[in-house]
């Protein structure tokens, strides 16, 4: 073998090496588009008010699900046009599992369900000790068992990443085939709390967010973020 076959050999033996590498790593996908960059900039804003803030995140999220769902199975078909037989797809089975996580996932959930009409759908509350900083389910409605399911985790804000990691953790236990959790906005320290915790995942394990930001503030808040989701989505609740 030449030097130039070595060097060849090396390259290739180097590319497979990370590859691997790359398959125990999270993915994660900073959907890049106009529209989307659009609606973040407009619910970003301070002076966006709750109706039109719930509405751009249920349009933001349909259009991260259209990239979430890249990988959605799906089984072929044939049917009849009115012209002659087409071949065609459709959405596999088991149906794929929507899991908004309570309570800002839920202004997402309309939004997801508009691209995947057949979804199911679960719902998973967590709280997180003060003290211990465990995040504990206070709140689950899940099928009994997740084999086969490729399930999808809404979460708006993917901040010090310890809820989703609890989140995504849990639903690979139940047996989940793989777990895409679609974010509107992420922080640097939680996307590296994901890949550190769910490192060597036995399934496929991806975020989807339109944006990564600068960094989390002292306070646990995203910034420049969007301030607390649940609030902007709902209004904050005073006492009368
Ligand atoms: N949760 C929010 O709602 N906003 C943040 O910036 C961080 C966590």
């Amino acid at each position: 073998m030449g030097d130039r076959e070595i060097g060849q050999f090396a390259a290739a033996r180097s590319r497979t090496a990370s590859a691997a590498r790359y398959r125990d790593l999270m993915r994660t996908h900073v959907a890049d588009h106009p529209l989307i960059a659009h609606k973040l900039t407009v619910l970003r804003d301070e002076r966006t008010d709750s109706p039109t803030f719930r509405r751009l995140a249920d349009e933001l999220v349909t259009l991260l699900a259209y990239e979430a769902t890249r990988d959605v199975r799906v089984v072929d078909v044939e049917i009849d046009t009115p012209v002659a037989r087409a071949h065609g797809v459709r959405l596999a089975w088991p149906r794929p599992l929507v899991v908004p996580v309570l309570r800002a996932g839920l202004g997402m959930l309309d939004g997801m369900c508009r691209l995947l009409p057949t979804a199911e759908v679960g719902f998973l509350g967590l709280v997180r000790n003060e003290e211990t900083l465990v995040p504990t389910t206070y709140a689950s409605r899940l099928p009994d068992s997740l084999t086969g399911r490729q399930v999808y985790v809404l979460d708006p804000m993917l901040a010090t990443g310890g809820t989703l990691a609890a989140v995504i953790s849990l639903l690979i236990d139940r047996g989940a085939d793989s777990v895409t959790a679609i974010c509107l906005l992420a922080a640097p320290e939680g996307v590296a709390k994901l890949e550190k915790e769910l490192a060597g995942s036995p399934v496929p394990v991806s975020v989807v967010t339109a944006g990564i930001d600068e960094r989390l503030n002292e306070r646990g808040y995203i910034v420049p973020g969007l301030g607390d989701a649940g609030d902007r989505l709902y209004g904050t609740v005073g006492s009368a």
